[in-house]
């Protein structure tokens, strides 16, 4: 196998309520970008970093480095995605290793369990963490719970996702880049037919959302000895 990562970094980050866009936003003297492409690097597997970014703001990633590529970001993540696949295939990698940038605080160990769980079969793998409080469901525009629903069994996708490339590319494309459940690329193997394997996450594996976010993913990023 030959892999490459491919990391969305295009999105505009509306709920950060922040005039920059979150996954450029600088962390302990790094963009969380650039603490995501260093994380995904970690794995001597992978051996080149595909950004998707509109910005194509090099910038944001202090050394530009010979693996580290920008390509054309999209409307959607989905759009994002498929754009740093097909550049990965056009340079004959054979899977790919999709990571949110807006998720600096994967651990190694993580990163290496999914791509070992990927590389056994077709289906790929997927991080994932067990939902560990109730849930509930509302009816639209109401604060009232209407039902409660069992988390037994169920898990909350987060990234790194691995896949053989060619087989993503073409499930993203069936599946469409604008389709609403398109929200990671388990989805899209999923439409497919396809049963990507979960590996078990990391609560530092968060994805920087909302404002109060920033303050966790400090702590989880600070450097050892502070
Ligand atoms: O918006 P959300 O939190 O789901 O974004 C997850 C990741 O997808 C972020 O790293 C974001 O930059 C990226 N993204 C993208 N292209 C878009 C929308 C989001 O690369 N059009």
């Amino acid at each position: 196998a030959s892999i490459a990562a491919v990391i969305p970094a295009a999105g505009r980050g509306r709920r950060m309520q922040s005039a920059t866009p979150k996954q450029f936003l600088v962390v302990h003297g790094k963009t969380l970008l650039q603490h995501s492409v260093d994380a995904v690097l970690r794995d001597p597997r992978v051996e080149h970093v595909f950004i998707a970014s509109d910005e194509q703001n090099e910038q944001a990633v202090a050394k530009s480095l010979p693996n580290i590529s920008f390509v054309a970001g999209g409307v959607t993540r989905a759009e994002s995605v498929l754009s740093g696949v097909l550049h990965a295939i056009t340079q004959g990698y054979t899977h790919v290793v999709v990571h949110d940038a807006a998720r600096p605080g994967l651990p190694a160990a993580v990163l290496s369990a999914v791509i070992d769980a990927a590389l056994s079969g077709d289906n790929g793998a997927i991080v994932a963490m067990p939902v560990r409080d109730s849930l509930k469901r509302s009816e639209p525009d109401s604060d009232m719970i209407s039902t409660s629903v069992s988390r037994e069994h169920l898990w909350q996708a987060q990234t790194p996702q691995v896949f053989t490339a060619a087989l993503l590319a073409d499930a993203i494309s069936e599946m469409g880049v604008e389709h609403p459940q398109l929200t990671d690329e388990a989805s899209a193997m999923a439409y497919l037919g396809y049963h990507p394997r979960l590996v078990m996450g990391s609560l530092k594996n968060i994805k920087v959302t909302h404002p109060e976010d920033l303050e966790l993913v400090t702590a989880i990023l600070a450097p050892p000895g502070r």
